[in-house]
């Protein structure tokens, strides 16, 4: 089991991208620096999609420009396209995110193509990418089950790995979008996954919808999986996955990883507070237990 786990924090992308209310880039920004502040290495900060898919990152440049970056944290957005990749290098972004999926069906509500016109799409991303000196992930929707589809076979998952591989991808998740994968699938898949990719650059981006993202987490860190996705205070869902919710929330993978002795460098603490902030700013209920659970115990202690 590895012993340094990163987390990469996608509260500000995939956490706030499904909020119908327009979230101002005032509380982006703010939420952004306070997650830089509690640690984090790697933040999810922007999407340069279309902005009448995903109305919620349109302002995606401006909160780039805006947010104080923190030496050692890298900003990373997603770029579907060349277009997006252009934002993406004019906000000086550390890492672009290609996103592709294991399911056809998916693929076309997500991105509006096949998954081999999507390889096709990525290409000079991932070229320009190299040129640039910029880092790039890879993040595969549906790799533990498509909402269209239902089942996606592993091998169709090993493909997309295999492709995001010969684009160059410096760093490929595993996502769960729809939260549907258990433990023992998840093993499958991730070492599956290892066979065609370096285990110690693949990741588990899992949506917690049936409440397995913590267990799922669990088994790949048994398989030997290090990195994992994040929303703080459980935020998010995919607009083109209906009835997906948010993430595993921040707090609860770091008290279940600090419980184990791991290290992440990350203060709990400060991430409680941001997972605060952020539910009061967009008057949603905290979904991380952690998050309640400690809020409850300091506001006790302080009356
Ligand atoms: P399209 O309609 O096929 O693209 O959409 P197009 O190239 O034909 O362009 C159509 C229009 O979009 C044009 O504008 C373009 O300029 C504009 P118009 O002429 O109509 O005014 N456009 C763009 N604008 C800004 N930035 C761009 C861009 N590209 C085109 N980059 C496209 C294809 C991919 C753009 C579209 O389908 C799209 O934006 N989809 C958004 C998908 C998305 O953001 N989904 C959520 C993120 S993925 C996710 O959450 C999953 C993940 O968390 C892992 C998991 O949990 O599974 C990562
Ligand atoms: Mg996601």
């Amino acid at each position: 089991m590895p012993h340094n786990v990163k987390i990469v924090e996608v509260g500000p992308r995939d956490g706030l991208q499904n909020e119908k209310t327009l979230v101002t880039t005032d509380v982006k920004v703010e939420l952004i620096n306070r997650l830089s502040n509690a640690g984090f290495v790697n933040v999810e900060a922007a999407s340069f999609v279309s902005p009448k898919w995903v109305p919620q990152m349109a302002d995606g440049a401006d909160v780039m420009a805006r947010i104080a970056r923190r030496p050692g944290t890298l900003y990373s957005v997603l770029a579907p396209n060349m277009k997006g990749f252009e934002g993406a290098i004019a906000s000086d972004a550390d890492e672009v995110v290609i996103f592709g999926a294991a399911s056809e069906a998916f693929s076309q509500k997500n991105i509006n193509c096949s998954i081999a016109e999507s390889m096709t799409r990525f290409e000079p991303v991932a070229a320009a990418a190299r040129k640039a000196g910029v880092r790039l992930r890879g993040s595969i929707s549906c790799s533990l089950g498509c909402p269209y589809q239902g089942e996606v076979p592993v091998r169709a998952v090993v493909d997309v790995v295999r492709r995001m591989r010969e684009l160059g991808c410096d760093e490929i998740d595993i996502a769960d979008t729809i939260g549907v994968g258990t433990p023992g699938k998840v093993q499958e898949v991730m070492r599956a996954a290892a066979a065609e990719f370096p285990i110690d650059r693949l990741s588990g981006h899992f949506h917690d919808t049936y409440g397995q993202a913590l267990s799922n987490i669990l088994a790949s860190l048994e398989v030997g999986i290090g990195i994992f996705h994040a929303s703080v205070a459980g935020l998010g869902g995919c607009p083109y996955a209906k009835g997906a919710t948010g993430n595993v929330a921040t707090e609860d993978v770091l008290y279940m990883l600090h419980g184990m002795g791991l290290h992440t460098g990350i203060e709990l603490d400060d991430v409680v507070r941001a997972g605060d902030f952020i539910s009061q700013a967009i008057g949603r209920s905290n979904n991380s237990r952690v998050g309640k659970a400690l809020l409850t115990k300091w506001a006790s202690r302080s009356s």
